[in-house]
């Protein structure tokens, strides 16, 4: 007979599950193995665009495998959040720190906006831009020159009124054909991590830094993101979310102004432009498909937005 795991072991299961970690499959039908989890130095990233991490990360033996299945209906789980397991969890500040509000961040803010690029534009700014207006000037954009290369734009998807928008860094190749951000890999990923906390995508809003892609999936430069900022903060003015997050280091730099690695901008929260928009700051899911032993942490930084909204 199948001894049953224990309570802890559950909730392990069902987040793993939530992030498309393969180890739920033998759940119901493997015995549990008596093998501890093991604490370790996490692996060195695949990735070189994000952290190392140092701190030491629980995993289980042998590593869990990514599972590259397409999200069905039946693999969704429960809206209610599953406690980490405390040998996944890391220690939460049990403070709110006061807000890192950077006077750089405001007078940008100020000075929103690209010299006009279209017509439209130049009669009518950005910043007081409606929806149909904002998505016609972004299908024309010609700000940077991302748009020789670009298939479609990548404007944003789901709920105008949304109390929670993901920000994450610029359409990848699926993007760029489909038009909709986080539709790949990365995108299947994200869902189920938005799931994980009661969210569908349709009840959130994603959008991302860039609204086109950079060719090869290169890094946007820097004036890429300044020729697009203007957009993405009329959309956050225009939907004033409760809770932002911003996944992946492009993001979180671009919109903190800081060169500080994500690592170190997760575990707070920041305020973000006039309204003063609470930021959580949370790994990136193609970075977490590379490194899996990282979902612990995002797990951490969902369940905070999860308690604040
Ligand atoms: N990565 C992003 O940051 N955004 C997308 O839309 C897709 C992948």
């Amino acid at each position: 007979m199948v001894e049953r795991p224990p309570l802890d072991e559950d909730r392990r299961l069902a987040y793993l599950e939530a992030m498309g970690v393969s180890v739920w499959e033998p759940r119901a039908s493997l015995p549990v193995s008596a093998e501890p989890l093991v604490v370790e130095p996490a692996s060195v990233a695949a990735a070189t665009d994000m952290p190392t991490a140092t701190a030491p990360v629980a995993r289980e033996v042998p590593p869990a495998v990514v599972d590259e299945r397409p999200v069905t209906a039946e693999r969704s789980v429960s809206p209610e959040i599953v406690s980490p397991p405390e040998s996944m969890s890391f220690p939460l500040p049990d403070w709110e720190e006061e807000a890192d509000y950077s006077p750089a961040l405001l007078d940008e803010w100020e000075a929103m906006g690209h010299p006009p690029t279209t017509e439209a534009e130049a009669v009518n700014p950005i910043e007081r831009m409606d929806w149909n207006t904002l998505g016609a000037t972004v299908r024309g954009c010609r700000a940077c020159r991302l748009w020789e290369t670009r298939t479609k734009t990548v404007f944003g998807t789901g709920d105008r009124r949304a109390d929670l928008m993901i920000i994450g860094e610029a359409p990848g190749a699926e993007e760029d054909s489909q038009g909709e951000p986080f539709v790949g890999r990365a995108g299947q990923l994200l869902t189920r991590m938005l799931a994980a906390i009661g969210f569908s995508r349709e009840q959130v809003y994603i959008a991302n830094v860039l609204k086109c892609r950079p060719p090869g999936n290169r890094d946007p430069k820097p004036d890429e993101a300044l020729a697009c900022q203007a957009y993405l903060h009329r959309q956050v003015a225009l939907i004033e979310p409760r809770v932002i997050l911003s996944v992946g280091r492009i993001s979180a730099q671009h919109l903190l102004k800081t060169e500080t690695p994500v690592g170190q901008l997760r575990g707070r929260w920041f305020d973000y432009g006039p309204a003063r928009i609470p930021l959580r700051v949370t790994y990136h899911p193609a970075y977490l498909l590379r490194s899996p032993e990282q979902k612990a942490k995002a797990w951490e930084d969902l369940t905070e937005v999860k308690r604040r909204l």
